[in-house]
């Protein structure tokens, strides 16, 4: 099968397989890879990982379907997550999401007609500290109350900004965080994909 991703993106796919002994240790970092490309882990990228990590598309799959990071539908540029677990719930995360659900106009789990926003809950975030927690793109806000929420809509609809940092929306929107002592965050998501710069999912910006 000949690949349908970008050279770019088949060079990450090279490099990456180059750092593992076993090619089917690749199988995670690959499906981000594959995210970036196809937007979504579609079935023809699961089946193209598959092919690179000499795994069975049923295994790839399996790991696909099993970690929810992976979306295997097309989802909005910007992927709202409002953590519900228990820390935040008590904290107010209900109020949070019906806040996002309302300026957004979808509901939990729902994309805007324009592809620009997708709006899920999810488990704990592991940011009970600062709960309640929200992240885009799964850069993270800590203690974000209903009206900043509703702001952070807002905001990434006009704005649109390409690359979200978390620490630029702690600053907008946040409240109390976990901690302060963290070094400054040097990159962002370009996507709804973490943001690990091997893998090509993040970028840094001049600020
Ligand atoms: S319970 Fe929400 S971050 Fe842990």
């Amino acid at each position: 099968m000949s690949s349908t991703w970008s050279t770019e993106n088949q060079q990450r796919a090279e490099e990456v397989l180059g750092k593992y002994p076993e090619k089917r240790s690749a199988v995670m970092p690959l499906l981000y890879i594959a995210a970036l490309e196809h937007g979504y882990v579609s079935n023809d990228a699961m089946r193209e990982v598959a092919e690179l990590t000499g795994l069975t598309s049923a295994q790839v799959q399996s790991v696909a379907s099993f970690y929810t990071m992976y979306y295997r539908e097309p989802v909005g540029k910007y992927v709202v997550s409002v953590c519900t677990s228990i820390s935040c719930y008590l904290r107010g995360a209900d109020d949070v999401l019906a806040a996002i659900e309302e300026e957004a106009g979808v509901l939990d789990g729902e994309t805007t007609p324009d592809g620009l926003i997708s709006v899920e809950h999810v488990e704990c975030s592991g940011a009970c500290g600062g709960a309640p927690a929200v992240s885009v793109n799964w850069e993270l806000i800590e203690g974000l109350e209903p009206d900043k929420a509703r702001d952070l809509i807002k905001w990434l609809r006009e704005a649109k900004p390409e690359v979200v940092f978390g620490d630029e929306m702690q600053l907008l929107f946040g409240g109390r965080p976990s901690f302060d002592w963290g070094p400054k965050e040097i990159e962002g998501a370009i996507a709804p994909l973490p943001a690990f710069s091997p893998y090509g999912t993040a970028k840094g910006e001049k600020r």
